[in-house]
């Protein structure tokens, strides 16, 4: 069975989908500076990364899903950023939206200062800096021609649905739909990328089997995903807010599970690997919640995704800034990490607890996209709906659509 191994990695970390982001923000100010030094907005933020270089900013807060040489893939969805064809179609404005604005649904968070990220302009730059020095210079790219997006709706559910998925709905491959992706790219840049693939992934190179116009169409298609509506943000944490909720309240009793043992590992007959109980259950915590339980939540994510949407109560202490870490209480309070991934930035956080001796530290399990998508509380900026569902399944090969 071929897919087996792809729906382990995916029931271990299933991202969500884009909705609607913010609009009338500026998008980030970026110059063209690739300079070293790193200053955020708001003092705290910056201070954790002051005075990180371009590789070392990439390895402390990008390898974690793009993978150390940036090749992707760590995290689910997480896409190459040194492809080839990517870098040589990607124009550096467009890796620097990409970085500054993220994918707001997805585990892809906005870095930018102007949206509530850690990184300064300069900043993103220098993580610009470093990936162009994985790969080739922009080059200039044929110019498309107006296709015709009834022509390229059937061809995109022919060819391109079963990896990319919907609108509503997203695939494991980049979310074509996300407005901040449409707002980033250009029709040659799409053009390109279903032309050339992207050499070693699963994208192929469409340029035999469709014809020029049919790629216009598709292109054409895609561009008519972008109609979502408008999104603010809420302000961005102080830094004050009470670390525990409920601190009268009785301790919550959690039942954590472990996470499975790979099976390949069983296969290659080495011993199972040690129990690690870290895994809560959304439905655990949103009746923790309800009954006022004493209990700290934690937004693992960096800022700008706690101002779309956070858990009520939930405290932003990002994976790049555990300086209130220190403001946890250990004495036996239970603390829940979360993130969208839902367990790569969370994880850093229990880990970071543990060190620390805390040991009723735990992963929220399914993450906050499948909190907020089974209607549990939230606080949300106006206009930020619940992800889309997942399509998993859905858009498999074989499966008749
Ligand atoms: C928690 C996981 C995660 C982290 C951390 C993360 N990314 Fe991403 N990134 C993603 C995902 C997932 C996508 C694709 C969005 C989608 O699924 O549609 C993405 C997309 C991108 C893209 C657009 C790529 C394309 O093909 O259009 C760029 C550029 C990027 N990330 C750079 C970065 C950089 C630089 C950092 C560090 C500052 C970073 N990312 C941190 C998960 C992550
Ligand atoms: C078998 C799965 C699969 C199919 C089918 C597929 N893609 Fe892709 N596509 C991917 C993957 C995976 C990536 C990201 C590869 C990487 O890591 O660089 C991608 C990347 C892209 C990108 C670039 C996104 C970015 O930000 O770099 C575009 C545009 C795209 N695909 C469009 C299409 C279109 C249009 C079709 C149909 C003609 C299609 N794809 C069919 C898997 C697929």
């Amino acid at each position: 069975m071929r897919w087996w191994p792809l729906l382990l990695a995916l029931a271990a970390c299933r991202p969500g989908t884009a909705t609607p982001a913010p609009r009338d923000a500026a998008p980030a100010d970026v110059d063209g500076s690739a300079g070293a030094a790193l200053a955020g907005l708001d003092g705290s933020a910056g201070a954790a990364l002051a005075g990180l270089d371009g590789p070392a900013l990439y390895g402390k807060l990008c390898a974690v899903c793009h993978g150390a040489d940036a090749t992707g893939y760590q995290a689910d969805n997480a896409p190459s950023l040194v492809n080839r064809t990517f870098l040589e179609s990607a124009t550096d404005e467009q890796l620097r939206r990409s970085i500054a604005e993220g994918r707001p649904g997805t585990s892809m968070a906005a870095y930018g200062v102007a949206r509530g990220g850690p990184l300064a302009p300069e900043a993103v730059g220098a993580l610009v800096a470093w990936l162009r020095g994985h790969g080739p210079p922009p080059i200039a790219l044929p110019a498309r021609s107006r296709g015709d997006a009834a022509r390229g709706e059937a061809l995109y559910a022919a060819h391109c649905r079963r990896c990319h998925g919907t609108k509503q709905a997203r695939g494991d491959a980049v979310h074509l739909a996300n407005p901040r992706f449409l707002d980033a790219a250009s029709d040659p840049f799409l053009g390109w990328a279903i032309a050339k693939g992207r050499p070693g992934t699963s994208m192929a190179a469409w340029e035999g089997t469709l014809s020029d116009a049919q790629i216009d169409d598709v292109v054409a298609y895609v561009r008519a995903f972008d109609e979502s509506a408008a999104a603010a943000l809420l302000p961005p944490p102080t830094g004050k807010e009470p670390i525990v909720l409920h601190p009268e309240g009785r301790a919550p009793s959690f039942e954590p599970r472990s996470s499975p043992c790979p099976p390949s590992r069983a296969d290659a007959g080495k011993p199972a690997c040690a129990p690690d109980e870290r895994f809560v259950s959304v439905d655990q915590v949103r009746q923790a919640l309800a009954q006022k339980r004493r209990l700290v939540i934690i937004d693992a994510r960096p800022p700008s995704d706690w101002m779309r949407v956070h858990i009520p109560g939930a405290v932003s202490i990002p994976y790049h800034d555990l300086a209130r870490l220190d403001e946890v209480p250990n004495d036996g309070t239970w603390v829940i990490a979360y993130c969208a991934c839902p367990h790569h930035l969370s994880g850093d956080v229990v880990d970071a607890l543990r060190k620390r001796g805390v040991r009723r530290a735990a992963i929220l399990d399914e993450g906050i996209l499948e909190w907020h998508r089974r209607g549990y509380p939230v606080v949300t900026a106006p206009g930020v709906e619940a992800p889309p569902q997942e399509s998993r399944g859905l858009f498999m090969p074989g499966v008749p659509r």
